[in-house]
């Protein structure tokens, strides 16, 4: 399916080539994650990933599937996969064709109702804000406007995402922030974590986040 979406939009997403798909894990969730933005993968987010994860589950934002490919299932596993790319869309369902993942072709920030009326207890968007261009009170809210009508009653909504310029990255960090803010494949420089919290409180309940880091992790519940 082919959307019309805005240039600063489809920058975030048209990085993510085969080739680029096929370094990110060892350059993004090994080296970078550890050195650049001080939040290692496998300690720090792939456990979190895991502690909110439920049999009826929708990934926003793949990648490569490296959460999903490193988690355990339940025996009734659901499992949806929503990006703009669909390289990406193909390197993380293939991980787990086993478990017959839907895959949806949708841009978080202009979505065309690809969703339909689907319901999901848990909802991951793990560094996917950053990539969005503009201020993060208001991307976040247009993910969430979409996002929160697609999770069920009790259900919860978590993820992560590097935040800005305000919170004193190191060289590499620095380095690599103006690199890609620059060429669109990061929109994060003013993204702040109570900016997020305030998106998040508009349409979730128990909402927590907190830094660990340079990286903001956050999880937040539908009420009634
Ligand atoms: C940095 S990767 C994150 C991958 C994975 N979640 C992780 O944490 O390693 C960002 C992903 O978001 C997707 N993406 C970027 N902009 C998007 C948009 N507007 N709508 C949907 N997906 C988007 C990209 O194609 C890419 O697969």
């Amino acid at each position: 399916m082919q959307h019309k979406v805005n240039q600063g939009t489809r920058d975030g997403a048209a990085v993510y080539s085969p080739l680029v798909l096929k370094a990110y894990d060892l350059w993004v969730l090994g080296f970078s994650n550890r050195y650049a933005w001080q939040c290692p993968t496998r300690s720090v987010l792939l456990p979190f990933f895991q502690q909110h994860l439920s049999a009826n589950h929708l990934d926003v934002g793949v990648g490569t599937g490296y959460y999903l490919a490193h988690s355990s299932f339940s025996a009734k596993q659901k499992i949806a996969l929503l990006d703009l790319n669909r390289n990406s869309l193909a390197a993380a369902s293939a991980p787990i064709a086993h478990l017959l993942p839907l895959l949806i072709q949708e841009d978080i920030l202009n979505p065309n109702g690809a969703l339909g009326n689907q319901k999901f207890d848990s909802i991951s968007l793990f560094y996917l804000l950053h990539c969005l261009p503009g201020n993060i009170r208001e991307k976040a809210a247009q993910a969430f406007e979409l996002l929160h009508q697609h999770l069920t009653v009790g259900g919860t909504l978590y993820g992560a995402t590097i935040l800005g310029d305000h919170v004193a990255h190191n060289w590499l960090g620095r380095r690599l922030m103006r690199l890609y803010n620059k060429k669109g494949i990061f929109g994060n420089h003013d993204d702040t974590l109570s900016d997020l919290e305030s998106a998040l409180t508009r349409y979730f309940t128990k909402v927590n986040v907190r830094q660990h880091g340079k990286v903001a992790l956050f999880s937040a519940e539908l009420a009634n």
